[in-house]
């Protein structure tokens, strides 16, 4: 009875959620060319991969990968410990120069994913003292953040009342609220009715947003900061990184300010750069103008109790920043792909949030993106993510500097042609 309960259960969840082992890369001779294997129809397709965060195709560039091969003919696949107890290899400390060079932040710690990074910062924020103005422990800790903030944030708000480890010990000092989306007015007014004059602030955004596409908005957001003595905002720039700016290098870019700016208004800047979307890498670094601020970062549970970063991904990261550094054409073809692609997708009826190379594309009502998906890949070799489950149903797609004008084309043709075959007979009342 019990077991046919967990069953029911069980079925309902997984018919429910995306099942990762139902697309399997197969191969892939280019972006273009991916071999995916549905597990559904038991058959595998050849397809333009629209679903992949590889804004500059780095995951197929010959330098990259020589890059990540050099590394493990070098120091191996893994260091096989935690930074604190291994120490660092060249690796390590090259990948952090070039972080500064492109964030233009001096100090940089790196942990193996976006989770784990922001985790350690938030946590080493609420219950570590560097002799720094803003982190006198014995002051209550007020944690905002954007209603739409990625995950990864709110999961490390949520656990911040908690020292992460062995530690069973609670923290009343620790309160954590939430802020209208891309609303500095109502930051602003929540800070002004939960916050005492010498209390800590620590506001947390994406610079994009995941699943909505739209940007931070940076400078209210500093404006507002800088009217308090102990703030600290952090920045997930997770696709802001290669996305936004003329050179790519992030929000501070697009909005022509300098971390410095910061400094000038007495506001703690933190960025976190994440290696899985701009770099054909994985992994994620924080970046400060303090170095203390870095330093305590290494006795942080996410770091020192797991395994630091391996030399393959740092190397493969590093030659990413310098490829992108390198080449203002990057980010300039990216944008060119953006606008098309967006261009089109409004001529054709379709509703597309946001403005950056991540394009949600909301579906009429009655169409489940699972289903639409599904006829792409396999009547038009067009893979893209189906998305119902995390946020609003929609497909989501994401840009990348290589497509060709005719790709785009193909694409645009096989949405119409997808949404005609669920709304027959075709008329444009079937456009939301
Ligand atoms: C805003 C944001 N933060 C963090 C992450 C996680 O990044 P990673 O997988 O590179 O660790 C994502 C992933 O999509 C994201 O969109």
């Amino acid at each position: 009875m019990k077991e046919n309960r967990f069953k029911d259960y069980y079925n309902k969840l997984i018919s429910n959620m995306p099942y990762p082992d139902q697309f399997v890369v197969m191969d892939k001779q280019h972006f273009y060319a991916t071999e995916v294997f549905d597990s559904q129809v038991n058959k595998s397709f050849r397809a333009l991969n629209l679903c992949s965060n590889d804004l500059f195709c780095f995951t197929e560039n010959t330098r990259v990968k020589t890059a990540a091969m050099e590394a493990i003919d070098r120091l191996g696949a893994s260091n096989s410990g935690a930074h604190a107890l291994n120490g660092r290899s060249i690796y390590h400390q090259e990948l952090e120069r070039d972080i500064a060079q492109l964030k233009g932040m001096p100090y940089s710690h790196l942990f193996l994913n976006a989770w784990m990074a922001v985790a350690g910062f938030v946590n080493s924020y609420c219950h570590f003292g560097p002799p720094l103005p803003g982190f006198d422990l014995s002051k209550p800790v007020h944690i905002f953040a954007d209603t739409l903030s990625h995950a990864c944030q709110m999961s490390a708000a949520n656990n911040a009342t908690k020292p992460l480890g062995r530690k069973a010990a609670d923290s009343p000092n620790v309160h954590f609220h939430l802020y209208k989306h891309l609303s500095a007015k109502d930051l602003k007014k929540r800070i002004e009715r939960y916050c005492s004059v010498d209390d800590r602030i620590l506001v947390l955004t994406d610079s994009v947003f995941s699943m909505d596409a739209d940007i931070a908005p940076l400078p209210e957001i500093a404006a507002v900061l800088s009217n308090y003595n102990n703030a600290t905002l952090f920045l997930d720039e997770a696709h802001a990184t290669g996305m936004l700016g003329t050179t790519g290098k992030g929000l501070l870019e697009h909005y022509n300010m300098q971390p410095s700016d910061f400094q000038s208004l007495g506001i703690d800047l933190i960025i976190m750069t994440t290696f899985s979307k701009f770099a054909g890498s994985a992994g994620a670094a924080i970046s400060s103008f303090n170095k203390e601020v870095i330093d305590i970062l290494n006795f942080t549970p996410t770091s020192i109790g797991t395994i630091s970063l391996s030399p393959p991904l740092c190397a493969a990261t590093s030659e990413s920043i310098k490829l992108l550094l390198g080449d203002n054409e990057l980010p300039k073809r990216l944008r060119r792909n953006t606008q098309l692609i967006r261009d089109q997708l409004a001529i054709e009826g379709f509703e597309v949030l946001g403005s950056t190379p991540v394009i949600p594309i909301i579906l009429p009502n009655d169409i489940h993106p699972q289903e639409f998906a599904r006829k792409l890949l396999h009547e038009h070799g067009v893979w893209v993510s189906a998305v119902w489950y995390v946020s609003k149903p929609k497909i989501r797609i994401v840009a990348n500097s290589e497509l060709t004008v005719k790709q785009i084309d193909e694409f645009i043709k096989a949405m119409v042609s997808v949404r005609e075959s669920f709304c027959m007979p075709i008329q444009k009342t079937c456009i939301k």
